[in-house]
């Protein structure tokens, strides 16, 4: 990475004392590098993109964000908001240095409204938790990104994650009701509330959702809820290639007329990979790619016809074979492979390129045998999973195990040029539902033009005119 030149001001001791008569001692961390080192990542594996804060502040409400805002702007020290550090762009690394701004604290669930259908909480809520809790009331929130069980709600909103339920329930933003936002200055915006419908002024709630901390800390998220499916079928659909795998997905829909929860693909590498950091045995010795759909419901025997449907069309499609799980068990075994992919590479080596690209749903087929076309011609591995079901697909690209990390450093832009020029000839996007944080700002203009990008530009520096929070993020410069 290109080193950021900085023009802010170095986080002082008289500035650490500041914050600690906002947060108290305990919530401050300053001049202790290894306390500090947790912060200088996320999930990202190329450790270039790593950059160490100064200091840690831990705010336990709004008020005291304000203040450490108000403070901000006015020493000139940048501030970059994180939530559980599970992204996959960079988003929450501070790459000039200063503050920190962990939502930990801010962790509890402020209400569950059964008759309004809403759930309210603070950011630093991990994501499964509400499910655990609204399924008392026989309720159920629709995300489901496959870090459900570490990520925070903040971090879903700010990403507006996508996961795995999104073909039918779509993404995080679609829940998003209501948001309480600390602005860049310190301000303190009611944005929604319990409302399904709100076009009173402009929509910016939605323009917070997916901002990756650069417009607003959200303080508190007002999500809606629904009832809970009473019947949940998945399937895993084994396939001989990846090319028949991929082709089945648009058909699923088109053809049987069924809109599944979920439809994931995992080639063999890909499964296998999480099968043995699990340690755990999917059938993919077998299969050269697999399928795992989900169906749901409100009646089981509904929920029976429509797995059926999508079964036969599976098989009729040249499927190998299609396992049923209708238990917990099974469909746990299943989808835990699937959420556990990315950490299986992930501890294998640093040397990878996670990449997150999305294309309209019937180019996905292109876009699997472009992505093969590609790693022939750089003779390196590119092993595919995700979202196939919304055109969302992962790679975890990686070199042969002989090359050193300046070969592979040499052959990455080039492989990468190639990969995003595909996916945006083929109408597609540089991030489904990552982000662009701070890895992948420079590839934005292969996507959007500069009158996007400046119609961009002018909204962050509306909100944040001295660039303050999470500078260095989704653009360049
Ligand atoms: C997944 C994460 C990487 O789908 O988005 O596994
Ligand atoms: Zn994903």
């Amino acid at each position: 990475m290109k080193a950021e030149k900085s023009p802010y001001n170095a986080v002082t001791p008289e500035i650490v004392q500041q914050l600690k008569e906002i947060l108290g001692d305990k919530h401050v961390v300053y001049d202790d590098p290894e306390a500090l080192e947790p912060y200088s990542h996320d999930e990202v594996p190329d450790l270039r993109y790593r950059h160490m804060p100064e200091a840690l502040v831990r705010p336990d409400s709004a008020e005291q964000i304000v203040a450490i805002m108000k403070l901000a702007n006015e020493v000139n020290i940048p501030v970059t908001p994180r939530g559980a550090g599970s992204g996959l762009a960079g988003g929450a690394v501070p790459v000039f240095g200063g503050i920190v701004l962990s939502l930990d604290r801010m962790n509890r669930i402020l209400e569950i409204d059964r008759d309004n259908m809403v759930v309210v909480c603070e950011p630093g809520v991990v994501t499964s938790e509400i499910n655990e809790r609204v399924a008392e009331f026989g309720l159920f929130y629709a995300g489901y990104p496959m870090s459900l069980e570490t990520c925070y709600i903040g971090g879903n909103v700010a990403t507006n994650a996508g996961g795995a339920k999104a073909v039918k329930y779509g993404v995080t933003g679609r829940y998003v009701l209501g948001l309480e936002v600390v602005t860049p200055t310190g301000d303190v915006l009611q944005l929604g509330g319990k409302l399904v419908k709100d076009v009173t002024g402009y929509d910016l709630l939605h323009l917070m959702v997916g901002s990756e901390g650069t417009l607003g800390v959200f303080t508190k998220i007002t999500l809606k809820l629904m009832p809970s499916p009473r019947k949940t079928v998945d399937l895993l659909c084994l396939f001989a290639s990846t090319p028949e795998a991929i082709a089945v997905v648009p058909r699923v829909m088109t053809e049987s007329g069924i809109i599944p929860t979920a439809i994931e693909f995992m080639d063999r590498v890909a499964v296998m990979a999480s099968c043995e950091y699990l340690n755990e045995t999917l059938p993919y010795e077998r299969a050269g790619a697999m399928l795992l759909i989900s169906v749901d419901g409100a009646s089981a025997e509904q929920v029976e016809r429509d797995y059926e449907a999508v079964g036969e069309l599976c098989l009729s499609a040249g499927a190998i074979e299609v396992y049923v799980a209708d238990n917990r068990t099974t469909s746990e075994r299943m989808w835990k492979v699937r959420r556990n992919i990315p950490e299986a590479f992930a501890v294998q080596s640093d040397l990878q390129m996670n990449e997150d690209l999305v294309v309209p749903l019937a180019a996905i087929s292109d876009l699997v045998a472009g992505m093969e076309t590609i790693s022939a011609r750089y003779g390196v591995m590119m092993p595919s999973y995700g979202h196939a079901g919304d055109g969302n697909l992962h790679t975890r690209i990686t070199p042969p195990s002989d090359w050193d990390e300046q070969q592979w450093l040499a052959v990455m832009p080039k492989f990468q040029h190639d990969l995003y020029v595909l996916t945006a000839e083929l109408g597609g996007r540089l991030s489904g539902e990552h982000g662009i944080g701070h890895k992948r700002k420079e590839h934005m203009k292969t996507f959007l033009s500069p009158e996007t990008i400046a119609a961009m530009r002018s909204i962050k520096k509306a909100f944040d005119p001295n660039n303050i929070l999470n500078p260095g993020k989704i653009f360049e410069g």
